[in-house]
Parts: structure tokens; C-alpha cells; sequence
């Protein structure tokens, strides 16, 4: 995208959470924006922050977070969140009211976009009075479970979600139901339900929503959100396509792959990778090695340090699996997804379903493996194998159901048929990034609603 010459009048403050999954689009937006001719300013917690000299165009501020130690080191997201949200409010709203102070009139601050998770940045933005912009980096399906759950708990609905009739939650797609009651059955304590009312509030309180979608991708959600939040809802787009590619990676990117990827014959090769956070235990680790090595396709796994909780992982293979797999088989510790996704010879993506993991598959035209571990990736599962027919779901870590699987998406008319709807989606999707389509008017929208504030 063209950086447009004009003189920089108005400056977005970002704040981020500190995930792997949610720096990537929060940094591609920013991007955006700041290609749109907006100065950017990227407020960010100390823990796990972004590389700034990817960003030199930013001017990125880390502020104090008094993360407990014991939640960061047993991987507790739930923990982690919580704590941003208690103790990031005073030192966000201290750095704007510093940067206030010191405001050069040809650079004022023009409103604060912040990731939707981070949700007390809304009172943040009401206490300075600055418009706030939440921007939700999964699909828009996941943003009913907040608008609808603390009616739903009210009325005692959770605890009658096995029993009752599902219909009578009329204000969701059915096809969600089934996931939206399994994610509410781990809604457990009053904290969950504190934070998920707390997002919800914030969306009815932003200035406008930025969702990193298409419209045609969801669009039943995507009106019931605006519904539901009466929210201005911008969907611009996969973020990532609307920019050249950037690296926001947390962990080094191993690019040694790319050279074993042009080696190997087109379509050929079954990329598996679950993201940045999800893990899985010794056994499901090593069923994973034996069904990768018997499935008979050229793999590429990316076996991240802490996907075995506490392990570096690679030492947990055993002895002869390289031997045994030779040069069929490539391992890294983190690949550069997104140009590993756009290589030709990769023609399936066994993923735990995160949604830039999606969002990127499908813009490749790559049909994926679905097994998904947590949150929205359930829902994007759903997506992928029954809305959008370009996937299919995994049963279980078993190496005999792994191997039938990756050969069902890789080998059998079944696989075929779902490669030629993933290509079918991609070009929708290119579509709608073109001049006077909904993705391409949806971002002038945001920034002529910018420029209003
Ligand atoms: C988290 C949540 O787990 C997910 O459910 C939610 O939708 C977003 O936040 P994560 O699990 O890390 O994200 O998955 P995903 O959304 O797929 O994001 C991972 C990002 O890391 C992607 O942009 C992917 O391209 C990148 N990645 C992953 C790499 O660059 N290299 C890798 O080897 C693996």
C-alpha cells in the first residue's frame, strides 16, 4: 500500500496485549493506518513485548505491568489477562496524560485503538476524553458469547445449558451453540464472568469496532454483533493482506524451511503448527511424531520450545525419528508461517484453528486439519469444516487416526474437492480487497470516521 503524502495531523495511541496472536494483527493495523497517513504510538506491558526495530515508522512506549510471577510461569492466560486489566489502568492512563502534556498541536492524539482484551483502555479513553477504538482480532461469532452470557448467567441458563432446549438462545447462529455452551461450561468463576461483562461494556462504550474479518466470511455474526453493541463495526479485512508481509514474531523465525519447501513437489506437503500458546502432553507429542512419520506426505513441524509444557520439545523425539523420516520430514521451531502458507509445494495445514492461523490458510487457499484446544478456535473450527466446507476436523491424537487424516485432506477426493473451495475462498477474499469492495470500503469508512473524531 502507497503511503499517502500528507502532513500528519492526528496520532493513535495502541495498546496491546502481550500474545503472539494478538501483537501480529494489532501491529498489521497499525501499519495500515499509519500507511493512511496517522502517526502511531504503541503502548505496550513489559512482558513479552514486541521487537521495536521491526517498527522504526512507531514510537513504542512499555508501560508497567506487576505480572505475578506464578501465573507467567504456569502459563496462566486467564491469570495473565486479569492482572493486565487490574494493573496496567493507572500506568496507561499516567503515560497518555504525560503524552497529553507534552502534545505537539500538528500531532495530536486522536483516539486510543486498543486490543478488545484490554479492555479497561476504553475507561482509560472515557476518563481522558479520546474516542476509543476495540479492535477484536478473532471472528466476530466470538464477540456474541460476550454480548449474550451475563444475560444468559442471569437468567441461569448456564447451569441449564446441558438439559434445555437450545433454540431459546435465539440471539446466536445455531451453529454456534454447541461450541458457545461448551466454552461457557468453563466460564467458572465470578473473575470470568467480571471480565467478559467488562468487554462488553467496552464495546458498547467504543467509538467504533475494528473486526479483522470479511464481511461475506461471517456475516450473520457481523450483523448481530452491530446489533447486539450497536457498534460502528469496521471488518477491513485479513489485516495481513491489506500490507507487506512484517515480522512481529516473538521467537526467532527458522527460513531454512523455505529452502527444503522449494525442494518438495507442489501440493505435496502438510504443514502442522498450533500457535503460539496451545500445548499438548509427552504422549500426544510423540503420537504426533509416529503419525507425521507414517502418513506417507513431506511434513513440516513446527515443534515450538513450551509446546510440551516445561520442555524444550525437540529433546522429547525419539533418537531415530529424523533418521527414520530423512528428508521427508522438516522440523523448526518457529517457521515464517504466512510465507511457508504461500508456498506452493504446501497443500494442507494441520492447525489448532487460532484465527490469523486461519485467516492466513485461507487466504492461501490452503484447506486445513482441525483440532482445535481452546477458546475461539472451536468456533473457527466450525467455521472451516461447516460453513466454509474447507477443512476437516481430527478426532483424537492418535497416530493411526492422524495418518488417516492427513491422507483424507492430502490424498482422497474429499481432500480434492475442499483444495478446490479453499482456492474458490481465496479469490473471494482478494475480491473483496479490491477498489469499491467491502473490505476496501470498510477501511475508508474507519478512516474518514478517524478523521471525524
Ligand atoms: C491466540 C489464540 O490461541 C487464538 O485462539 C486466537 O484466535 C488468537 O490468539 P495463537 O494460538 O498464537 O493465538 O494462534 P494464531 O491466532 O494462529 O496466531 C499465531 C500467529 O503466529 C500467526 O500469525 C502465525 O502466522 C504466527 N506463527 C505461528 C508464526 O509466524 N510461526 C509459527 O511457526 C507459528
Amino acid at each position: 500500500m502507497e503511503k499517502q503524502e500528507q502532513q500528519k495531523v492526528s496520532r493513535l495511541v495502541f495498546v496491546l496485549i502481550p500474545f503472539q496472536g494478538h501483537i501480529n494483527p494489532m501491529l498489521q493495523l497499525a501499519t495500515i493506518l499509519y500507511a493512511k497517513g496517522f502517526s502511531i504510538t504503541i503502548i505496550h506491558p513489559q512482558f513479552n513485548f514486541p521487537n521495536s526495530s521491526n517498527h522504526p515508522e512507531f514510537t513504542f512506549i512499555p508501560i508497567s505491568d506487576n505480572l505475578p510471577k506464578r501465573e507467567v510461569s504456569a502459563g496462566d492466560l486467564f491469570g495473565i489477562v486479569s492482572a493486565l486489566n487490574k494493573n496496567c489502568e493507572g500506568p496507561l492512563t499516567e503515560c497518555i496524560k504525560e503524552m497529553l502534556k507534552a502534545e505537539d498541536p500538528h500531532d495530536r492524539i486522536s483516539c486510543i485503538v486498543y486490543d478488545s482484551t484490554m479492555c479497561f483502555s476504553q475507561s482509560v479513553a472515557d476518563h481522558l476524553k479520546l474516542p476509543g477504538i476495540c479492535v477484536r482480532t478473532s471472528p466476530a461469532a466470538t464477540m456474541l458469547a460476550f454480548a449474550v452470557f451475563p444475560r444468559l448467567h442471569e437468567q441461569g441458563y448456564i447451569s441449564f445449558l446441558e438439559s434445555m432446549s437450545l433454540d431459546r438462545v435465539s440471539d446466536l447462529p445455531s451453529l454456534m451453540l454447541k461450541e458457545l455452551a461448551a466454552s461457557m461450561k468453563k466460564i467458572t468463576t465470578d473473575g470470568m464472568l467480571e471480565l467478559g461483562a467488562a468487554v462488553a461494556d467496552s464495546v458498547k462504550k467504543c467509538s467504533a469496532l475494528i473486526v479483522n474479518t470479511v464481511d461475506f466470511l461471517e456475516q450473520e455474526a457481523i450483523t448481530k454483533v452491530q446489533e447486539l453493541f450497536s457498534a460502528s463495526a469496521f471488518t477491513i479485512g485479513p489485516f495481513h493482506k491489506l500490507l507487506p508481509t512484517i515480522s512481529s514474531s516473538l521467537l526467532k523465525e527458522d527460513t531454512n524451511c523455505i529452502s527444503w519447501l522449494n525442494k518438495q513437489a507442489p501440493k505435496s506437503v502438510i504443514y502442522v503448527s498450533f500457535g503460539s500458546i496451545a500445548s499438548i502432553d509427552e504422549k500426544e507429542l510423540l503420537e504426533t511424531a509416529w503419525g507425521l512419520a507414517n502418513c506417507e506426505q513431506p511434513f513440516l513441524w513446527v515443534v515450538r520450545p513450551g509446546l510440551v509444557c516445561g520442555s524444550n520439545c525437540l529433546e522429547l523425539l525419539p533418537i531415530n525419528f529424523q533418521d527414520s523420516v530423512g528428508e521427508r520430514g522438516c522440523i523448526v521451531e518457529w517457521a515464517p508461517q504466512k510465507e511457508v502458507l504461500a508456498n506452493d509445494a504446501v497443500g494442507g495445514f494441520w492447525s489448532h484453528c487460532g484465527w490469523n492461523s486461519t485467516l492466513e490458510s485461507i487466504c492461501e487457499g490452503v484447506p486445513m486439519l482441525c483440532k482445535p484446544f481452546f477458546g475461539d478456535q472451536n468456533i473457527n473450527m466450525r467455521y472451516v469444516c461447516d460453513v466454509w466446507n474447507v477443512g476437516l476436523e481430527l478426532e483424537d491424537f492418535e497416530g493411526g487416526t492422524i495418518k488417516k487424516a492427513i491422507k483424507r485432506l492430502m490424498v482422497d477426493t474429499e481432500g480434492k474437492e475442499m483444495r478446490k473451495k479453499a482456492i474458490h475462498l481465496k479469490e473471494k477474499v482478494e475480491l473483496s480487497l479490491k477498489e469499491g469492495d467491502s473490505c476496501y470500503n470498510s477501511l475508508n469508512d474507519l478512516v474518514k470516521k478517524i478523521l471525524s473524531f
